[in-house]
Order: structure tokens, then C-alpha cells, then sequence
């Protein structure tokens, strides 16, 4: 892999126009980086973009539609000439219903934005990555991806019986450790903000966006060598 350009942190970050992604392009910038920030309105993320301090570009990006994400990777290959960082943060909670009540259909919306939105970015931005000298991947799931946690009763995880939303951060944690495993020189690890209070939980969450990008600029500011494949939340390892 070769680096080009400056030595300047390169990151992208989806979904980043309000809550968790919004928070990690502002501390990701704070560190010196320059952040792409991903938004479906370009309208609205200029406007973000021009509110945070440091080098914050805006750039058009709906993680469900194929033509924006490859104009998105031409955009950052002009601008930048390559990717460090992909924070593939976006992301919608989708039913509440329970597994009786859940029709096949209602997979489709949050498994579109969630499992295959994760993908597609990757997928398109993998050429940019490899230009990287530390080619690092943060995908943002959650404790309710994780099948011990979801049935650890003393989890507040295992209190929701819902299929949507776990399957599809389930699905997002085996395709981080499969991307991990086939990646070699990259760091691909997921994690768990925890719960935060967003619009994604009508901010019910109980903690700030500060503690819930703990864990996702942890993963995304690691040492060179450092491992792929984790599964983590701020307060260290996680069972998958
Ligand atoms: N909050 C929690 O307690 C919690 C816990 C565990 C995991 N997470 C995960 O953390 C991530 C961020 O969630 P959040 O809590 O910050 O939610 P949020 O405040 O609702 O933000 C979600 C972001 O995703 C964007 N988005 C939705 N659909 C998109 C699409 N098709 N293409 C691109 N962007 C899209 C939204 O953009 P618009 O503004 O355009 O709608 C918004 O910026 C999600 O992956 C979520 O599952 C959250």
C-alpha cells in the first residue's frame, strides 16, 4: 500500500448530519483530520461543514443508492487522493414490532441502510482505501448485534424482542469479521456506541454523544498494528 498526498488523517463518515456521526466528524476534525462528512442533503451538511472548526468537506452520500456513493468516492478521490479512515456510522432503528408481528417486507428499508449500506461503501471505497498506509474501517453497530449480550439476562439488550434491528447489526459484525480476515493490512473492527440518546431511540439514550463515539474514534484513531476483527464499546471487548 502506498500513502499519497499529505500526511494529514483522511476520514469519511456516513450519516453524519446529526447525532453519533455528526459528533465523530467534529472529534475526528478536532484531531487535525480532514472529515468528510457524508449527508444525504448536501444542502444541509455544507451548512454543518461550515459550523465545526478544522477541515470538514461535505459530501452528497445516501449509503442506499449505488450512482451517490460512487460520485461520493470521486468526490474524496479529487479532494483528498485517498481514504484512511471509513466510519461507516449510518444507520435506522425501523420497526419496533415485535417477531410475531414482523412481516418479511419490513426487513428490506433497514437491512438496505444498515447491512448493505455498509457494503456498498466499502465496497466502492476500497480502491482509495488501499492507497492508505493504515487502512482503517470502523463499522457501527451495536449490543443488539451481539447474540451473548441479547441473551445475557442482565442486559438491558435482552429486555427487546424485536427481529429487525439486531439481525441486521448481527449481519454487520459477521461482515466486519469476514472483511477483517480477507483485508490484510487494514484494521476492520465494529462497534457498540451504546445507548445514546439520538433521534434513532427519540433520544430515550442515556448517554451523551460524547461517551457513544467513545468507542467509534477508539477504532478509528488505532496504533498502527493494532488489532482487526474486535468488537468493542467504550468499556473494552465485547462478546459477539
Ligand atoms: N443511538 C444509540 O443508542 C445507538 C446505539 C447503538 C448503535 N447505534 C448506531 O449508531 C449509528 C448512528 O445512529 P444515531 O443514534 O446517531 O442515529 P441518528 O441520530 O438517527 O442518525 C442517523 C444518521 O444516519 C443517516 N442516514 C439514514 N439513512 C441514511 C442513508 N440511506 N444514507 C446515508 N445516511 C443515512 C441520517 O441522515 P439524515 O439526517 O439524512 O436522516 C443520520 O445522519 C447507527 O448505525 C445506529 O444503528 C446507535
Amino acid at each position: 500500500m502506498t500513502t499519497t498526498g499529505t500526511t494529514t488523517t483522511i476520514a469519511l463518515v456516513t450519516g453524519a448530519t446529526q447525532g453519533l456521526g455528526l459528533e465523530t466528524v467534529r472529534r475526528l476534525a478536532g484531531l487535525g483530520w480532514t472529515v468528510w462528512l457524508g449527508a444525504r442533503d448536501l444542502t444541509q451538511g455544507a451548512r454543518l461543514a461550515d459550523e465545526l472548526d478544522g477541515d470538514v468537506r461535505p459530501v452528497q452520500l445516501d449509503v442506499t443508492d449505488e450512482a451517490s456513493v460512487t460520485s461520493a468516492a470521486r468526490t474524496v478521490e479529487a479532494g483528498s487522493g485517498r481514504l484512511d479512515v471509513l466510519v461507516n456510522n449510518a444507520g435506522i432503528a425501523g420497526t419496533h414490532a415485535g417477531p410475531r408481528e414482523t412481516a418479511p417486507d419490513d426487513f428490506l428499508p433497514v437491512f438496505g441502510v444498515n447491512v448493505l449500506g455498509p457494503v456498498r461503501v466499502t465496497h466502492t471505497f476500497l480502491p482509495l482505501l488501499d492507497r492508505s498506509a493504515q487502512p482503517r474501517v470502523v463499522m457501527v453497530s451495536s449490543g443488539l448485534g451481539s447474540l451473548a449480550i441479547t441473551n445475557d439476562p442482565s442486559r438491558l439488550e435482552s429486555t427487546l424482542h424485536v427481529l429487525v434491528y439486531p439481525s441486521s447489526k448481527a449481519a454487520l459484525n459477521m461482515i466486519t469479521t469476514q472483511y477483517a480476515r480477507s483485508l490484510p493490512g487494514y484494521q476492520v473492527n465494529v462497534v457498540d456506541p451504546g445507548y445514546t440518546g439520538t433521534a434513532l431511540n427519540g433520544f430515550t439514550g442515556t448517554q451523551t454523544v460524547q461517551e457513544g463515539t467513545e468507542a467509534v474514534v477508539a477504532a478509528a484513531t488505532l496504533e498502527p498494528g493494532a488489532p482487526t476483527g474486535t468488537f468493542t464499546d467504550r468499556a473494552g471487548a465485547l462478546p459477539w
